[in-house]
């Protein structure tokens, strides 16, 4: 297995060619981030005779949503009792209303749109290996229930290897997310929606309209914006405070059909590990697909946890050949909602939808019709549930803070004691932080021995990065951002390249 090679979805369907924005342009709706909230956004708007502009600073659908395992699920862990505690039993069935109502909007587009985009339907389970969890999972059982999902409690799946109990939802989906997302796309352009890759929004100027500069200097005039880029790159709110990164890895090879088990699966026990299956293209064969193995990205080696989710794998899937392995990352909100509404509190055009914690397929679909009711002046009931303008509850979100907020000054404060390595040190593949002229450097040596030197202070607030091997690039583990071995920036919240160091 290559666990640096693309996802297995980003192999399997086609690439796009969207030209950049060369020029100005005026339209009334705005969408920066061409993930799965960012398109399902701009589409729900087109349908509704706005004029849309998507800008994407890389490709379309090659974020995140490209590197999930694209459940389409309203079951989300263990999400309802913990909602039921903290947003009470109103709460907890909006999400679920919600969230419902994403699974069925995703289904209506792949019929009406006649999408071929694997869409399977599925029971989801989250369950207990041992008997250790079986009564939060009782618990998840009747929340879930009580919030208005058809969820059952049972003690046998279809996994191949025994659970000790498990909350089954029946009537939920998968499917492949760039498929769905090019079809989306297609059906946007149809209907006069533009669409503008490798064009990086780096500035935005609220108002009446708002504008939006891009790196290339191009400006766009909308009388909305909406900010999809994952991590937002515009924080007024500071909502980093309320986010933090989840990195995970993924690995996926060919099953027997004969051992696909009927089902998606998740359990949060044990190091999190999420299975299902997709259609592969080898005659009697699934795609078994695993993920898990959470971490802060820029800390520790992702081998290891390759290592171990493979053998995880292979252990209770026996016979499957892993060919793909990938990670990646999600932001967790503090009081687990997501954040989709209005960028900040005096924000009159400025919208987001961030904060997914795992769960943006649905999430992202159910941002979408949010965001394009809220635009077009409708407010669906679950409207004030995901306001990222929300009061802050100290009680609900002070554990969660402290944690994040604790993380952060341990990486800006301990990382800046730890002592430089030298150049020397760093072997070929690898990376280090080094100290020239009082300055801290970010510096990788290549395979061919050629060194690639960048300053190692993030330019989103300033924490030091740290080098990926497996995944060849800088992390920052405050809030996420990633710079590829040039300082290039691959992820936010940073929208500035690390500067070029001579060593
Ligand atoms: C391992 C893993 C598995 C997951 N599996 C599931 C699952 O099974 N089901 C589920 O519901 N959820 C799942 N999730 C969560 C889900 O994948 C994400 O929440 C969701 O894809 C986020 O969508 P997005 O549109 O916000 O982000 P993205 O898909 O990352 O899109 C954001 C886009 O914005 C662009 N962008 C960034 N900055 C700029 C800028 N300055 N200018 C222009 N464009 C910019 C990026 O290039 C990117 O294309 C999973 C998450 C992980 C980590
Ligand atoms: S991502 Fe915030 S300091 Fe690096």
């Amino acid at each position: 297995m290559d666990s640096n090679r693309g996802s297995y979805w980003t192999e399997t369907a086609p690439g796009t060619a969207y030209a950049p924005l060369g020029g100005d342009i005026d339209v009334d709706v705005a969408v920066v981030g061409a993930g799965i909230a960012g398109i399902s956004t701009a589409w729900e708007l087109a349908r509704r005779g706005r004029s849309v502009a998507v800008l994407e600073a890389g490709r379309v659908a090659g974020g995140v949503t490209a590197r999930s395992t694209a459940k389409v699920s309203a079951l989300h862990t263990l999400v309802y009792g913990k909602l039921l505690r903290t947003r009470g039993a109103e709460g907890a069935r909006l999400y679920a209303r919600s969230q419902a109502a994403a699974v069925d909007r995703a289904a209506e587009a792949v019929e009406e749109l006649d999408i071929a985009c694997d869409w399977e339907r599925r029971s989801a389970y989250t369950y207990a290996p041992s008997a250790d969890g079986v009564a939060g999972i009782q618990a998840e059982a009747r929340a879930a229930r009580e919030a208005g999902l058809p969820a059952e409690y049972v003690t046998g799946t279809p996994l191949p290897y025994p659970v000790a109990g498990a909350v089954r939802v029946t009537g939920q989906a998968q499917f492949h997310p760039r498929k769905y997302l090019l079809a989306l796309v297609g059906d946007l352009a149809r209907r006069g929606g533009v669409l503008h890759e490798h064009t990086p929004v780096v500035g935005l100027e609220e108002g009446e309209p708002c504008r939006l500069t891009t790196e290339g200097g191009a400006r766009v005039t909308a009388r909305d914006v909406v900010v999809a880029t994952h991590y937002p790159v515009f924080d007024r709110a500071l909502l980093f405070t309320r986010l933090s990164p989840r990195r995970e890895v993924v690995v996926a090879g060919p099953l027997d059909a004969g051992q696909d088990p009927d089902g998606m699966f998740i359990t949060p026990d044990g190091g999190l590990r999420s299975v299902r299956t997709a259609p592969h293209g080898e005659d009697g064969k699934r795609l078994l697909l695993v993920t898990g193995e959470s971490f802060t990205p820029g800390s520790g080696d992702p081998r290891e946890h390759f290592e171990r989710l493979s053998d995880w794998a292979r252990e209770h899937f026996p016979g499957v050949g892993l060919t793909h392995g990938w990670a990646t990352q999600d932001n967790d909100s503090t009081d687990t909602v997501p954040l989709v509404g209005p960028l900040h509190p005096a924000a009159r055009h400025a919208y987001v939808a961030t904060g997914f914690g795992g769960w943006g397929i649905s999430g992202g679909i159910m941002a979408g019709r949010l965001l394009a009711d809220l635009i077009t002046g409708e407010r669906p009931p679950w409207a004030d549930l995901y306001d990222p303008r929300r009061l802050r509850s100290v009680v609900r979100e002070a554990p969660a803070f402290l944690r994040h907020q604790a993380t952060v000054a341990r990486h800006f404060v301990a990382d800046r004691v730890h002592p430089p390595e030298s150049v020397d040190d760093i072997a070929p593949g690898e990376g280090g932080l080094v100290r020239v002229h009082g300055k801290r450097c970010a510096v990788h040596r290549d395979d061919g021995g050629n060194l690639h030197a960048v300053s190692a202070r993030c330019t989103h607030l300033g924490c030091l990065v740290a080098f990926n091997s497996a995944e060849r690039a800088w992390e920052c583990p405050c809030h996420g951002s990633r710079f590829d071995i040039d300082g290039k920036v691959v992820e936010g919240p940073a929208t500035r390249p690390l500067e070029q160091r001579d060593v």
